[in-house]
């Protein structure tokens, strides 16, 4: 079964970037030289994704913008023979068709996928939330979609956290299948410490059945008053059996300033240009 779209979404407040975020998107915000965007976006079609359907708000256009052809930039570039960044460049633009729809309000992340309901059509999906970067020799999605493939039902990507972390992530209640499989059993957003199922918390890769869709008109606002895509997915468990994945690699939080910067050191450290400099440099300061 082949999944060719992917949902996501970037029209959070971004309340942890601020001030950066009073007025650039937090997905603009690099890692080390290329936009934490980018990264979700290179997994994406690394894994055959064909269409990429940005739910943004209002003042975000320059995430869409980032992927398409700059004609100026490109002539300057040629002009200066500089090939290997017009290359790059050429690279970011024929990456993946790309589209745009407007979240008016943050009313929540299953708010967000439900109205790209009609980009996607009826046909199984992808969500990213690119907060989330999970660094891995072969993308976590890949996996998921094999998944998907095999089982037929939603798959979403799991990370044991810290018991502290619980309360702020979806949690599912697992029972194992295979080697970093489980079928979910139960799952709930933001449970409290002493009502969490496990320590399996969901981290933002889905592959979704489009009936996702329909639970999500009829889900209530739950945790933070907000339209929660884990309760929609949770609302169809009794009907449509749902899957989840540990996956393997060094996940990253993007959504907050500590994370974004170990995230940059590590891909910082993993340049040929510059990490021996880095190294010496932190050695240096420790
Ligand atoms: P977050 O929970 O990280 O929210 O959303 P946020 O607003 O980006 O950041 P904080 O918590 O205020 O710092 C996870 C992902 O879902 C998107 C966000 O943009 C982010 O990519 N999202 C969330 C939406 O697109 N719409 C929403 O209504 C909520």
């Amino acid at each position: 079964m082949s999944v060719r779209k992917a949902i996501i979404p970037v029209a959070g407040y971004g309340t942890r970037f601020l001030p950066a975020t009073r007025s650039i998107p937090k997905m603009m915000i690099p890692v080390l030289d290329r936009p934490a965007i980018h990264f979700a976006v290179d997994e994406a079609t690394r894994a055959g994704i064909e269409h990429v359907v940005f739910v943004t708000s209002r003042g975000q256009e320059a995430v869409s913008r980032y992927f398409d052809r700059i004609p100026d930039l490109e002539q300057a570039l040629k002009r200066k023979g500089d090939e290997r960044a017009l290359e790059q460049m050429l690279e970011i633009s024929d990456m993946v068709e790309t589209s745009t729809v407007v979240q008016e309000h943050p009313l929540g992340l299953g708010h967000a996928v439900l109205i790209a309901r009609e980009a996607v059509g009826n046909e199984p999906f992808a969500v990213f939330l690119p907060d989330d970067l999970i660094w891995s020799d072969s993308p976590t999605i890949s996996a998921m979609i094999e998944l998907f493939s095999r089982y037929g039902s939603s798959v979403v990507a799991v990370n044991e956290v810290p018991e502290e972390m619980v309360s702020s992530k979806g949690v599912i209640a697992p029972v194992a299948i295979d080697e970093r499989v489980s079928r979910i059993e139960a799952m709930v957003e933001k449970p409290a410490r002493e009502d969490a199922p496990s320590r399996l918390a969901i981290i933002g890769r889905y592959v979704l059945t489009p009936d996702v869709f329909d639970a999500l008109e009829r889900v209530q606002p739950g945790a933070l008053g907000e339209i929660q895509l884990t309760d929609a997915i949770a609302m169809l468990l009794p009907t449509n059996k749902a899957y989840a994945y540990e996956f393997p690699g060094t996940y990253f939080d993007l959504g907050t300033p500590l994370g974004l910067l170990k995230a940059s050191i590590h891909v910082a450290l993993q340049s040929e240009d510059i990490s021996e400099e880095l190294r010496e440099w932190i050695s240096e300061v420790l």
